[in-house]
């Protein structure tokens, strides 16, 4: 009973356990710190903390209440990756919960599809087709069960109650209604397909104020009911059904027998070293943990503090040719390795980093295959928290419905938003996937196959203590985001603040271009123009939440650029 209360003493436990801090998306704290893109899912993890629970059980709690607050960002119907650092037993654990190609996927089935289809249609994209089978419930839930504390139901008790009572809405929701609203209106046949994003969340083009309420009933009454029967009640019986119905009616091809096999897996995660840091990555199927140490065991061959010092043009041109590198390993040798073998000890080694970075000339030279302009489509389809308890377990976590609201497809009666995370897939034989990304044959689509991912949720030890936590969204700007944060604060010395705030480059080896975040000063723009780099003129994010401890203090940021707060106590 006293844990149901945790929502009421919420806000006042805030008030009275936080110093105050820089920034209201800053938080500092003694004992436990939870970082997530929303404000209502922060409050909630640290509820849960205050109240006694542990990491993994905040972590449960915080993807529910995401799973209703952030829709178009994650929620059941997608999938994740999560890392949990045990301080007990000083040891890490990898639960890769990423969504699965279902047994009838081949991979040609995208070419065919669009060949089938209206001129310009993008089937692993929107629609059935685009659905991978969902494994957030089953991850989740495997981790709560082998490492928490509580009980499911205390857990999902303060999303349900989002749901079926409503939440305000805040400013990221409505851009990202705004947004997809325009979707619909150049595709308004959607509109009787797609009902249900288009009717709860986009009220028919009378998108909400910030402020305003949502309610998700459907939505509630399925978190109920998973809450009651654990991941059976998603993978079988009505849930099960309901799914498998909404695909026969929209030519998808997920069966009773997928949603049954799925499962979540615990993989060994991926260990590197920087400058005195232990690093705990995730494996394939993210790209993440390799792509992520790759480019920094070839940062670590350059004095990067001392050219941050020095000359920042010539910091970001040193970070963004160990991108081009770790990009374009990705995408030569990237994969679901359960399919395939992929060198991943030799592309985290650090001779392999010492010969790349002995490459790296004062300019870049451009390659003659470029892509000039793709589009991007928004991606805003993922949601990543760290959290820190007071026993020093940490979890970081990134979960996804791959664009925003995913496949735009529901299952109406349980307010249940389906991912389109196939298009991480190499969908197509001759055109990259909506971030501009290419791939392999290893990533190619196979019946049972995890899709290549980009999220990188990242655990960093030091003298054997967990000192931080962090992760990203936005698509392959998650690996460059992440990297630049983790710079801000080991190499160039800054506060969480600046080192969050900072703009930041992002390059994924083809197109061959440099991406910002947001403007760069003019001095950084000339800067990287005359050192050989084409720079793009379009601006996309990475949003990162990160949890660090210093001395005996917590400190907890979620990024600005997505209007999240972080909580402590
Ligand atoms: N859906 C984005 C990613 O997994 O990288």
């Amino acid at each position: 009973m006293m844990r149901r209360t945790i929502l009421i003493v919420g806000v006042l436990g805030m008030l009275a356990g936080c110093q105050p801090s820089h920034s209201e998306w800053i938080a500092i704290a003694q004992n436990g710190m939870v970082a997530t893109d929303s404000q209502d899912a922060s409050e909630i993890g640290m509820e849960v903390l205050r109240s006694g629970g542990n990491a993994i059980d905040a972590a449960t709690a915080v993807s529910f209440a995401l799973a209703v607050t952030r829709p178009y960002s994650t929620g059941l119907g997608g999938g994740g990756f999560a890392l949990y650092y045990d301080a007990g037993e000083k040891k890490s654990y990898a639960y890769d919960f990423r969504e699965v190609a279902p047994a009838a996927a081949t991979a040609a089935m995208f070419e065919v599809a669009r060949a089938e289809g209206r001129p310009g249609s993008e089937p692993s994209q929107r629609g059935a087709l685009a659905v991978a089978v969902p494994g957030v419930v089953a991850g989740r839930l495997a981790m709560q069960e082998r490492f928490g504390t509580w009980s499911r139901a205390e857990l999902i008790g303060p999303a349900i109650g989002l749901a079926r009572d409503g939440f305000d809405v805040d400013e990221d929701y409505v851009r990202r209604c705004r947004q997809v609203v325009k979707y619909y209106n150049r595709n308004p046949r959607m509109k009787l397909t797609h009902r249900y994003v288009w009717q709860r969340h986009l009220r028919e083009g009378k998108i909400r104020k910030p402020g305003s309420p949502l309610v998700q009933p459907q939505l509630a009454r399925l978190l109920e009911l998973i809450a009651r029967d654990g991941a059976d009640a998603f993978y079988q019986g009505p849930v099960a059904d309901a799914i498998v119905a909404t695909m026969q009616e929209h030519g998808g091809i997920i069966t009773r027998e997928d949603l049954a096999n799925y499962r979540a897996i615990q993989r060994e995660p991926i260990h590197s070293t920087y400058r005195g840091h232990d690093l705990v990555l995730m494996p394939p199927p993210s790209s993440g943990g390799v792509c992520l140490a790759e480019a920094l065991n070839i940062l670590e061959n350059v004095d990067i503090a001392g050219m941050w010092r020095r000359d920042r043009v010539e910091a970001r041109h040193a970070i963004i040719e160990a991108l081009k590198h770790a990009f374009a390993d990705r995408a030569r040798y990237l994969g679901d390795t359960d399919f395939g073998s992929a060198p991943i000890e030799q592309l985290m080694s650090k001779t392999y980093a010492l010969s790349l970075a002995a490459e790296m000339g004062p300019t870049s030279s451009h390659e003659s295959d470029d892509y000039g302009t793709v589009q991007f489509v928004e991606d805003a389809g993922t949601s990543h928290f760290s959290i820190m308890d007071r026993w020093g377990n940490v979890v970081a976590s990134t979960e996804t419905i791959n664009t925003s609201f995913g496949s735009l497809l529901a299952v109406d009666e349980w307010g249940l938003i389906l991912n389109n995370e196939m298009d991480d897939f190499g969908a197509y034989r001759d055109r990259p996937n909506a971030y501009g990304l290419e791939h392999s044959a290893g990533n190619a689509v196979a019946a049972g196959k995890r899709p290549l991912s980009s999220m990188s949720p990242t655990i960093v030890l030091k003298d054997g203590q967990a000192v931080m936590a962090l992760g990203g969204a936005g698509g392959p700007r998650i690996i460059s985001s992440v990297l630049q944060v983790f710079l801000g604060l080991v190499d160039f010395e800054l506060s969480l603040e600046d080192a969050v705030d900072l703009v930041r480059v992002h390059h994924q080896w083809k197109p061959n271009e440099v991406f910002f975040d947001k403007n760069p000063p003019e001095k950084l723009a000339e800067g990287l123009r005359r050192r050989g780099h084409y720079l793009s003129s379009q601006r996309k994010t990475g949003v990162v939440q990160v949890v660090r401890r210093s001395r005996s203090q917590l400190s907890g940021a979620s990024d600005p650029r997505k209007g999240g707060k972080p909580a402590g106590y």
